[in-house]
């Protein structure tokens, strides 16, 4: 690829970040916060199985329907912004998806169509044209094992499942949404276990990716401890 000073750059010399775990773990607030802090691009590949749930929804294919999900996936017209009060926007073609991407019931399906192989090979393409200059933070299940596996810094974010389910408890409540904590555990428990059971890109830590558990760690600490990794695996490149 060709920067816009004119300078060819192949995609694998752009480093990428790639931070995996399980839903709670507060992948995607660790993510956005480094990516802001290098000045790097940002992938939130949740977002991406989420959005083709929606997809599907408008256009009424059934999520059983692995063919034309994959169709939707290659196809998807995605756009991230932000709001004016710095809240994420997701943008569907032109409309605005965002609280449909973000709800649990979307999260939910979503991991049920990332167990299909169609699906996560039509979402190959698109998660790697986020790859560009100067950087990527990506976020995901399967960052470093599956999508980067040449990535020069890849972390694998773990949380006891408790946790897991106090955190997300804790957001949506922030966002006026009450589910009761033993339905959020119940949810979690069943999508870790659709996420690491799965045939394709089960989720679990790439051999050469720092494992952190941030079950005791606030988010500033585990952004520290993120800080340092990054620094050092930058530095022996
Ligand atoms: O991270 P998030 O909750 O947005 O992801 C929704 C679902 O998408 C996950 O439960 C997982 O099944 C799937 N997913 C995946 N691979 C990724 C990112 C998300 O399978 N890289």
């Amino acid at each position: 690829m060709e920067t816009s000073r004119g300078i060819v750059v192949e995609k694998q010399d752009i480093a990428v970040v790639a931070i995996d775990g399980p839903s709670g773990t507060g992948k995607g607030t660790i993510a956005r916060q480094m990516a802001e802090y290098l000045g790097w691009h940002l992938l939130d590949s949740g977002a991406l199985y989420r959005l083709t749930v929606v997809a599907a929804q408008d256009s009424a294919v059934a999520l059983d329907d692995e063919s034309a999900l994959a169709s939707l996936a290659a196809g998807l017209e995605v756009r991230f912004a932000s709001a004016t009060d710095g809240n994420e926007q997701i943008f569907l073609g032109q409309t605005d998806v965002t609280d449909d991407v973000r709800n649990e019931e979307t999260g939910k399906n979503a991991s049920k169509i990332a167990a299909m192989p169609a699906v996560r090979t039509a979402l190959m393409e698109l998660q790697r044209s986020f790859r560009e200059v100067p950087g990527l933070v990506a976020d995901g299940r399967d960052m470093g094992n599956v999508v980067f596996p040449d990535a020069p810094v890849k972390i694998f974010l773990t949380a006891s499942p408790e946790e897991r389910a106090q955190r997300r408890h804790k957001q949506l409540k922030d966002k006026g949404i009450n589910v009761s904590l033993p339905v959020l555990s119940a949810d979690i428990a069943e999508r870790d276990r659709r996420d690491t059971e799965r045939a394709v890109a089960p989720l679990r830590p790439a051999s050469d990716a720092e494992i952190l558990d941030t079950t005791s760690l606030s988010i500033d600490e585990v952004v520290e401890r993120v800080k340092k990794i990054v620094a050092r695996a930058l530095s022996d490149r």
